[in-house]
This record gives structure tokens, C-alpha cells and sequence, in this order.
């Protein structure tokens, strides 16, 4: 058996969280010393809704194995209703990702609030094993970039 077998999978996992709720959650986390692992990289957007689905596919292209967007709850969105066409235009990415060979449990949406500290902790905690389970993923190719 290699030495690469031997070592435990790291996922690599995409968070896209909301400045005024998920972002502050997770530094509310953070401050509150309560852990979530250093597999997940932060990556700050204005609101939800700022997170076109092309960046969610750029990052699978990019070799994340699993990517959660993370924003305001139902009716708290900083912008009113950004998180209503977020969650609408993840609910049919998601529905198109398995067509293109990335499973369902790869990504994921999550509403958390700035209070919320553990319940961000929790979930990263939640999704990073779920990842684990499903292992490493296959990285998407543009098709037209093959010789
Ligand atoms: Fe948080 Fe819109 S500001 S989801």
C-alpha cells in the first residue's frame, strides 16, 4: 500500500457565505472557539444571490470536491429577497449537477444567521463528513479544451 493510501482524505470544500449572516456565523464561530474544519475555504459574497451557479461549477472545475452556499434565513436577506432567487437557481443547479457527474451530497445550501455560531461550526462539521464519505470527486473538464 502507498504512503498517498495510507493518508487520510482532505476534501477540498467551498463555502460561499453571506456577509451579513453566514460570514458573521462564522466568525461568531470562530470567536466563540468552537471549531470547523480547515478543509473549508471561506469565500465572502455580498449576499446569496451574488453567487452566480458558474462559480459553483468553476470550483468543481477547479478540484473542490464539495461546495455549500451559505446565507441569510428565509426573510432575513440584507437585500430582501436575494436568498429566495438563490435558493431558486440552486434548487435547479443541483437538480442538473448529477447529469454532469457530480452526486447530490456535494453541494448543499444552509441558512445561517449571524448568531448562529454553532449551527455554522455543526454544519461544516456535517458536510465535511458527508464529503468524506463520498470521497474524492472527479474533476469536471471543459470538453472543448480536450486536444
Ligand atoms: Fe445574506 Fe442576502 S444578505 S442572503
Amino acid at each position: 500500500m502507498s504512503i498517498e493510501a495510507k493518508e487520510e482524505f482532505r476534501p477540498k470544500i467551498v463555502a460561499f457565505c453571506c456577509n451579513w449572516c453566514s460570514y458573521a456565523g462564522a466568525d461568531l464561530a470562530g470567536s466563540s472557539r468552537l471549531s470547523y474544519p480547515a478543509d473549508v475555504k471561506i469565500i465572502r459574497v455580498p449576499c446569496s444571490c451574488r453567487v452566480n451557479p458558474m462559480f459553483i461549477l468553476r470550483a468543481f472545475e477547479r478540484g473542490a470536491d464539495g461546495v455549500i452556499m451559505c446565507g441569510c434565513h428565509p426573510g432575513d436577506c440584507h437585500y430582501t429577497s436575494g436568498n429566495y432567487y438563490a435558493r431558486r437557481r440552486m434548487t435547479l443547479l443541483f437538480s442538473m449537477l448529477d447529469f454532469i457527474g457530480v452526486e447530490n451530497g456535494r453541494t448543499r445550501v444552509e441558512w445561517v444567521s449571524a448568531a448562529e455560531g454553532a449551527r455554522f461550526s455543526a454544519t461544516m462539521h456535517e458536510f465535511v463528513d458527508k464529503i468524506r464519505s463520498l470521497g474524492k470527486n472527479v474533476r469536471l473538464e471543459d470538453l472543448r479544451c480536450r486536444n
